[in-house]
């Protein structure tokens, strides 16, 4: 029998959707080519598409990025534990997928805020190894303390994590909060983490006025950088080659005969780079 004295988590997390207003999540998702979205969504990215056509291509190449970033650091970087903060909406290839394809006992802990990207990751985000672990933390990234005391629960802070901020901080206002927000995590991981962080620029008049025009849409702000912006949230930290370039040019995945060069490393307006916590000097 049901206990109606009990509200169901499922009920609770309805009721917190709006779709009335657009979501990042559920616009990035749109623009993807996924079907997770609302009609509101639709109409934001599409108005946004009209001002800054490159926004399509950004949000698919963005995937591209996470994937090849991933594939080093599970990879030539060695990590074994993964903390992906604003996840987004599961697609093709998330974290875990590739992270586990490397490395089958990779733990992953991804954090988002938004009620459908929870539903979703709920019902997607599973383990594709038996020995890994894959996590959702329900947090928001202004209060960086509380994602890494619910992470240690899974993750072990004597190891080295890799942590990503992927499109995600330029929804804090203010810069200097999104440094500080990247600093305050990256000073709980231990030397030999790794952070990889990527956000959309100001190099474009277009992406500038799509961004005016979303702000007015209801929708929680993106705020653009400049590249010298997103290079000082490395601070401190050692860039692993290439450095701070557009995400497209980030060791791209082309073969000396491959025609598409050109087009797959054409820049973008979104920069993005890696980079270890070195030891302490003593
Ligand atoms: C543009 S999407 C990027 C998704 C994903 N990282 C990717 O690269 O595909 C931005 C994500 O940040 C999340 N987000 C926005 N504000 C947040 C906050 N304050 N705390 C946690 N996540 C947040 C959104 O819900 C959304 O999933």
């Amino acid at each position: 029998m049901v206990d109606d004295r009990t509200p169901d988590p499922r009920t609770e997390l309805t009721a917190k959707i709006r779709t009335d207003v657009p979501h990042s999540a559920r616009i990035w998702n749109y623009w993807m080519g996924g079907k997770d979205n609302y009609q509101v969504d639709r109409a934001a990215g599409a108005a946004f598409a009209e001002v800054y056509p490159d926004i399509v291509t950004m949000a698919k190449q963005s995937r591209q990025f996470l994937i090849r970033v991933v594939r080093f650091l599970a990879g030539e970087a060695g990590m074994r534990q993964f903390l992906d903060i604003g996840t987004g909406l599961p697609t093709m290839q998330n974290t875990h997928e590739v992270a586990q394809a490397i490395a089958p006992e990779s733990r992953i802990v991804y954090v988002d805020n938004d009620p459908v990207v929870l539903a979703h990751a709920r019902a997607l985000l599973h383990n594709t190894t038996p020995e890994g672990v894959t996590t959702y933390v329900d947090a928001d990234f202004h209060d960086p303390e509380s994602i890494t005391s619910d992470a240690r629960n899974v993750l072990n802070f004597r190891q080295p994590i890799a942590v990503m901020f992927m499109g995600v901080l330029g929804h804090v206002a203010d810069f200097d909060e999104m440094r500080s927000i990247v600093a305050r995590v990256m000073a709980a991981v231990p030397s030999g983490s790794y952070l990889a962080l990527y956000e959309g620029t100001d190099t474009s008049l277009a992406y500038i006025e799509a961004i005016a025009k979303y702000a007015k849409t209801g929708a929680v702000p993106y705020f653009l950088r400049s590249p010298q912006q997103i290079g000082r949230c490395f601070a401190g930290l050692e860039m692993v080659d290439p450095g701070l370039v557009p995400i497209t040019q980030w060791r791209p995945d082309i073969t000396k005969a491959d025609k598409t060069k050109a087009d797959k490393t054409k820049p973008i307006d979104a920069y993005g780079a890696v980079a270890r916590k070195p030891c302490r000097i003593v």
